[in-house]
């Protein structure tokens, strides 16, 4: 294990979100910060790379100073000699992801290492994810099975240790938060697609249901394969959207009917295809972590089944990007590597 680095500077900026956090031995935050653009790219239906960039560039240097002067308020914003006290590496997000973002944050990285002389430590950030599930909880028993869900991965692992981690499965499309994300759109929502459905969801009420198609379930026939497709979903909303529409029936309450059907196939579909990895690998335990899986319909069927496995769900507030689980990342499984050969990787994969 990799405890050389006691308390690691991580940095996070692979998308919307410009994050930093301070991480003591992989398992406790000491200061974290996150500012996140998401709201502005709601007009365009999606993240514009070119305004997400801009704003990584604005909040880059507030988000690292803003945790460093936490973790040492007298020292009177003298950051360099902060870093040189207390910082024992820095890590930092190397993709997947969006070129433009990932740059702000890894040239960012590589100045701090490059003037600090302290150790640059790389990250693949879908894989990062799991490591939410290292902060404050108890430790893993091993072999696990681990499912990470965001906006642009829905990646399933076996997890003999932290350092041991194998990819067995993924989706062949579309991700289960871009699902979330381009139905929500379809629906009449603009922002934050995921939070939208899950609002939307819970206010479906039995009585006033009008009768719609009973969404597909894809891939759950083909049990042996640990592979997801989501694309099928938004084509078959926008039937009933149209369908609901001709008849003058697309209203408050069939919208939320729709939510209430997109979140239980897509949950559906995760976890029938997590627990099965889980048996198929003979599993002690189960690891949610990613974006989708702060989705408390998601959290609540997973727990209710009674596996007999153990799960790991982080808080929501480490679900979604942030740097803490990068700095955790770091901790247990990251190798440092010289600032001069750390670039940014945006198609870097996530099939380990
Ligand atoms: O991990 P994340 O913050 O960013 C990426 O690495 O992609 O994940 C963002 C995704 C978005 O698709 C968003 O809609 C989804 O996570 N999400 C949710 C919820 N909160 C965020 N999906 C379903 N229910 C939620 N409560
Ligand atoms: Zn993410």
């Amino acid at each position: 294990m990799n405890s050389k680095f006691s308390t690691i500077l991580a940095i996070e900026s692979s998308c919307d979100e410009t994050a930093a956090a301070i991480i003591r031995d992989g398992r406790k935050i000491l200061h974290s910060s996150v500012a996140s653009s998401t709201l502005l790219h709601a007009k365009y239906g999606g993240i514009v790379p070119e305004i997400a960039a801009r704003e990584q560039l604005m909040y880059i240097i507030p988000v690292i100073t803003e945790v460093l002067r936490n973790l040492d308020p007298d020292a009177n914003q003298n950051y360099k000699t902060i870093i040189a006290n207390t910082i024992d590496a820095i890590a930092v997000t190397q993709g997947p992801g969006l070129i433009g973002s990932l740059l702000v944050g890894i040239e960012t990285a590589k100045t701090l290492s490059f003037i600090t002389k302290k150790p640059l430590i790389p990250v693949n950030h879908v894989i990062a994810h799991m490591f939410a599930n290292f902060i404050n909880q108890d430790p893993i028993q091993y072999p696990a099975v681990s499912l990470v869900v965001s906006g642009g991965h829905t990646e399933l692992y076996l997890m003999k240790s932290a350092e041991d981690i194998h990819w067995i499965g993924g989706t062949l499309d579309d991700a289960a938060g871009e699902a979330f994300d381009k139905t929500a759109r379809l629906l009449g929502f603009e922002n934050r697609g995921g939070v939208a459905i899950q609002e939307s969801a819970s206010k479906a009420t039995s009585h006033q249901m009008v009768k719609i198609a009973k969404l597909p379930r894809p891939m759950l026939d083909n049990n042996n394969i640990f592979n997801f497709s989501f694309s099928g979903l938004k084509t078959a909303i926008l039937r009933e959207v149209n369908t609901l529409k001709n008849a003058n029936q697309f209203n408050e309450h069939t919208i939320n009917q729709l939510a209430y059907e997109v979140q239980e196939s897509i949950t559906d579909v995760l976890i029938r295809k997590t627990l099965h990895a889980a048996e198929t690998h003979n599993a002690q335990s189960i690891l949610l972590s990613g974006g989708v899986s702060a989705n408390l319909r998601l959290r609540e069927k997973l727990i209710s089944k009674n596996s007999g496995y153990t799960i790991h769900i982080p808080p929501v507030n480490l679900c979604t990007d942030n740097a803490a689980y990068i700095g955790s990342y770091a901790y247990f499984r990251g190798t440092p590597t010289d600032w001069g050969d750390v670039t940014a990787i945006p198609d870097l994969s996530v099939e380990v």
